[in-house]
């Protein structure tokens, strides 16, 4: 049986559903929580890495120490530690000297409710020759995996699923073979799964993306010391060519916070009245910040400080005053670089003037639930002005949101923090049904924003 819900508590002591009410301005200076993708990336190839590396910063999140028990159960060995500061540093060491960095698991690999997660590891553990089971929760187990499967069955990969979701088998005791192949989605996920793959197939890959999306697992693979070339396709996007049979050396890295989960505070400062917040240490990889970029567009007085380099990532802190918005038009080549942030920018659009037109976001049906349907009914239970089509969202913001809907967050972490976001500033609180998937990517939540003054409580 497929499980629900997220086994981490939300710090915070809030359990069941929870309420936002619109109280003073927001103030102070908060961290962000560490970024999610650059979190699984770290232990996977620290894991594939001969010999320990440390990571510090690491996000502890549901789903990202759903990895971490992954990667101990492929044989590497995981450890919580703390450094001198008193910080937590994990140390991963994959297997020394034997010929495949993994074993075959003793149990399915269960991924919970993340789709990176899952979908990293198995074209990880493709290259690594392993046979492993994978699962996840309701929601992982309703998105496709067939974007993945197709492409490592063409290396020469054995995989079962039934109609390309969870549960699925791989088998890559095969030889791989080398492929070229283009995304047909711009996709991260499938993109790392091909790029850890081709590690262990015999000659080149060559992946030709033509839409740019993240790429902390090509700035990783370099840093654990693969080398892979990359050039223009002359169209905006790009080929990426990795050669088989390499090894990786263990590294130290250090985790940025994440711009994903920086939003939510961000986005609550710019709706209420009077408030002046910094989230410190964010990551500015441009693939990432189209959000930051649309916020401008809308008039937000957004501003980036102390702007530094950490791992070979750009790292700034992010100041957002109360601001009053206008709606944009954001286009459809934007969407990969924000594509988690459209439910909390479909939420300060109904706080917009005007209105708000978001296109090309087709994927965001398949992500953690249909995040379309599930900002559209829950915009309409507060009483904003919101229509759809299969892959746009339009919100007529008046600058103001009514509130007192109880939203359906359909086991959906952003959805579940989008909307208590949205109650922070409107005329009757907002209630939303479950708390429990917060845990999955920023267990204390509930805790940051409480400390730059948002209220929330459970109900
Ligand atoms: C991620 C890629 C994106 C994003 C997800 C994290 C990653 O998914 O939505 O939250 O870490 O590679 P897709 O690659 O499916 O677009």
């Amino acid at each position: 049986m497929a499980q629900t819900g997220s086994d981490g508590a939300n710090k915070g002591g809030i359990t069941g559903g929870a309420r936002a009410v619109a109280g003073g301005p927001l103030s102070g200076s908060i961290s962000a929580p560490g970024d999610k993708s650059i979190s699984h990336r770290s232990l996977i190839l620290a894991a594939l890495a001969q010999g320990e590396s440390r990571v510090r910063g690491l996000l502890e999140a549901d789903d990202v120490l759903r990895t971490a028990a992954a990667m101990r159960a492929l044989g590497a060995e995981v450890e919580k530690d703390r450094g001198v500061d008193g910080a937590s540093v994990w140390r991963v060491s994959g297997a020394t000297g034997s010929k495949t960095p993994w074993r075959t698991p003793s149990h399915a690999l269960y991924f919970g409710n993340s789709g990176t997660g899952v979908r990293l590891v198995m074209g990880a553990a493709a290259g690594a020759g392993v046979a492993a089971s994978f699962d996840g929760d309701i929601s992982l187990r309703a998105r496709p995996m067939g974007r993945v499967l197709e492409p490592l069955r063409m290396m020469g990969v054995e995989a079962e699923s039934h109609d390309g979701r969870l549960p699925v088998r791989i088998d890559g005791a095969a030889a791989l073979s080398a492929v070229n192949v283009k995304l047909a989605t711009a996709s991260a996920q499938v993109k790392s799964a091909i790029l850890l793959a081709a590690l262990g197939a015999s000659g080149k890959t060559c992946l030709h993306e033509p839409v740019l999306c993240r790429d902390h697992t090509e700035r990783m693979l370099g840093a654990f010391g693969v080398k892979l070339a990359m050039t223009p396709d002359g169209e905006g996007g790009r080929f990426i060519e990795i050669e088989g049979g390499q090894r990786l050396r263990p590294a130290d890295v250090t985790v940025p916070g994440d711009p994903s989960s920086a939003a939510f505070a961000i986005a609550a400062a710019l709706v209420v009245p009077h408030s002046d917040v910094t989230v410190e240490g964010v990551l500015m990889n441009p693939l990432r910040t189209g959000l930051y970029e649309t916020l401008r567009e809308m008039g937000a007085d957004i501003v980036f400080d102390n702007e530094r380099e950490l791992n070979g990532e750009p790292v700034a802190d992010i100041r957002a005053r109360h601001s009053v918005l206008h709606g944009v038009d954001v286009p459809a080549v934007r969407a990969p670089s924000m594509i988690d942030e459209y439910p909390i920018l479909s939420i300060v659009a109904a706080y917009a003037h005007g209105e708000t037109m978001m296109r090309g976001l087709e994927e965001l049906r398949v992500k953690e639930s249909d995040r379309i349907a599930a900002v559209e009914a829950g915009l309409a239970s507060c009483g904003a002005d919101a229509q759809s089509g299969p892959d746009w969202f339009r919100v007529r913001g008046i600058g103001k949101l009514k509130g007192g809907g109880r939203i359906a967050t359909h086991h959906d972490h952003r959805i579940a923090m989008s909307f208590l976001v949205a109650g922070l500033a409107s005329e009757k609180p907002v209630d939303i049904d479950d708390v429990s998937m917060i845990a999955t990517s920023f267990p204390d939540f509930f805790e940051r924003m409480a400390a730059i003054g948002a209220k929330m409580q459970g109900v």
